[in-house]
């Protein structure tokens, strides 16, 4: 134990005396725009996962590749110290979401700005800053031979597009990917003071509807009344996919929920939420969704369905009476175990073309998908984690159920034969996907001084 308490002084005086720089290198991987959903910035996917790489590298990494894909390159690195341990595959994204709207951002999204202790910038949270906390670990426990785990990662950049190539890569490169645990920071927790883990994520179903009327954007002076708006029509069917209770009426829609039993729902109800703050943050009167449960429990253990974008007619500045040809949504589900993406996705698709009335056509599409995860909250890996977490916070955490997805976990964990378990380190305060994205510098530090004891406990708990 004496001894263990050392190396551990040692790995925080390294991680005290590098501090600066390991923050001034993330910083430089947030300089990087590479944003996987615009084909403009494709030459910055590899220059970023070429730095990934190279990051790796120099943090003591055994071997590190790209790997070319028929989209975004993926990096793979190791660092094998003896075949007889336990091995732990860390995956992360280096693709973000595009930064727009750029007017709402304080400074430049690409250009990382320090502000009150939090890094401001596209990625910095989602999921830069968190893989890169991985990365900084390595280089902390290789210089202080604290190494207890073979470790290999797994960067990929398009999980902000719905990771169309890993599943190939994945299945092509299962040797290569073997492990005992898949440990992912790409999620959020409650705060310093009321650390949690993500013991499960939501899947997702995505489709677009388009609706087309008349072969052209008519006067709506000169036919509105005789013709159907398609704008009216699209907004009627989404207004009646939930009820008045906010439950949602495609039929089947609820058919293979796995319904949280009163002692999962128990342990979710410990995690705090200040409502009043909660409104107070998002600017909104008041709270809203599905009768008979909380919010968290709206956004961790029910199915929701949003729109995610919707459009049609004109959209300019001033007036224009105008009916018009087309409207267009692009609309989602977020599911919960049990539920297949592929389903619901049909559901959908051939809930919106049963729905349309005459007078309009329906193409309904659909988009990238992901199955829900739960993680068991009684094996190994997850106490190797809640140890890490008390021993770094002196805090318990909390399991919680996060409302995003990561839609290549369930393919894993059915290609590879292994769990995921979820150490993040974000807040729901941080803007992912929004303007003005950031990742407090003591979350960072924080994420660097918890991964060694996972790696520890996790050794430790597999003898
Ligand atoms: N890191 C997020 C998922 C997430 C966000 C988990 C917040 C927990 C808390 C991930 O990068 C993400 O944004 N996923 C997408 C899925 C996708 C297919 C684009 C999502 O959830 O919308
Ligand atoms: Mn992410
Ligand atoms: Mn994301």
């Amino acid at each position: 134990m004496y001894y263990l308490h050392i190396q551990n002084a040692g790995m925080k005086a390294y991680i005290n005396k590098n501090s600066d720089r390991f923050l001034n290198e993330l910083l430089d991987l947030l300089r990087i725009p590479s944003i996987s959903a615009d084909s403009k910035h494709k030459d910055d996917m590899l220059i970023c996962a070429n730095a990934v790489k190279d990051s790796l590298l120099k943090a003591g990494a055994t071997r590190a590749e790209v790997y070319s894909t028929d989209g975004h390159p993926i990096v793979y690195a190791e660092k094998i110290i003896d075949p007889a341990l336990p091995t732990v595959l860390v995956y992360g994204h280096y693709d973000v979401q595009p930064a727009d709207p750029l007017e709402l951002w304080h400074s430049k999204p690409f250009e990382p700005t320090i502000r009150d202790g939090k890094i401001f910038a596209r990625g910095a949270c989602d999921d830069k800053g968190q893989f890169f906390m991985h990365i900084k670990a390595l280089e902390v426990m290789s210089n202080n031979n604290a190494l207890k785990t073979n470790i290999k990662y797994c960067i990929e950049g398009e999980e902000e597009i719905g990771s169309p190539n890993l599943a190939k890569f994945v299945s092509a490169n299962k040797t290569l990917l073997k492990s005992d645990v898949i440990l992912i920071s790409d999620t959020a927790m409650i705060s310093l003071e009321t650390p949690s883990i993500a013991s499960g994520m939501r899947g997702l179903s995505y489709i677009e509807v388009e609706v087309t009327g008349p072969n052209r954007d008519l006067h709506s002076g000169v036919y509105g009344g005789a013709v159907a708006n398609p704008a009216t029509v699209l907004a009627k069917m989404i207004a009646s996919c939930h009820d008045e209770n906010n439950h949602i009426t495609i039929p089947g829609f609820y058919d293979d929920v796995l319904e949280a039993t009163p002692a999962e729902r128990a342990m979710f109800a410990k995690a705090p939420l200040d409502e009043e703050e909660y409104k107070k943050d998002l600017g909104i009167p008041a709270l809203y969704g599905e009768k008979g449960y909380s919010t968290k429990e709206r956004t961790g253990i029910r199915p929701t369905l949003e729109v995610n974008g919707i459009w049609g007619g004109y959209t300019g500045e001033g007036s224009k009476t105008v009916l018009p040809s087309k409207a267009t949504a692009k609309i989602s589900a977020r599911l919960v175990p049990n539920q297949s993406s592929q389903k619901i996705t049909s559901l959908l698709l051939e809930y919106f073309k049963k729905i349309a009335p005459a007078g309009v056509t329906v193409k309904a599409t659909e988009h990238h998908g992901g199955e829900p995860y739960l993680t068991p909250l009684d094996s190994i890996a997850y106490k190797a984690a809640a140890k890490a977490i008390e021993k770094s916070f002196g805090r318990e955490p909390i399991p919680v159920r996060e409302g995003g997805s990561i839609p290549i976990c369930a393919l894993f964990e059915k290609e590879l034969g292994v769990k995921i378990v979820f150490m993040g380190f974000g807040l729901d305060s941080d803007n992912l996907h929004s303007p003005n994205e950031k990742y407090d510098i003591a979350n960072f530090y924080k994420g660097i001084e918890t991964i060694p004891y996972f790696h520890e406990y996790f050794a430790e708990l597999s003898k």
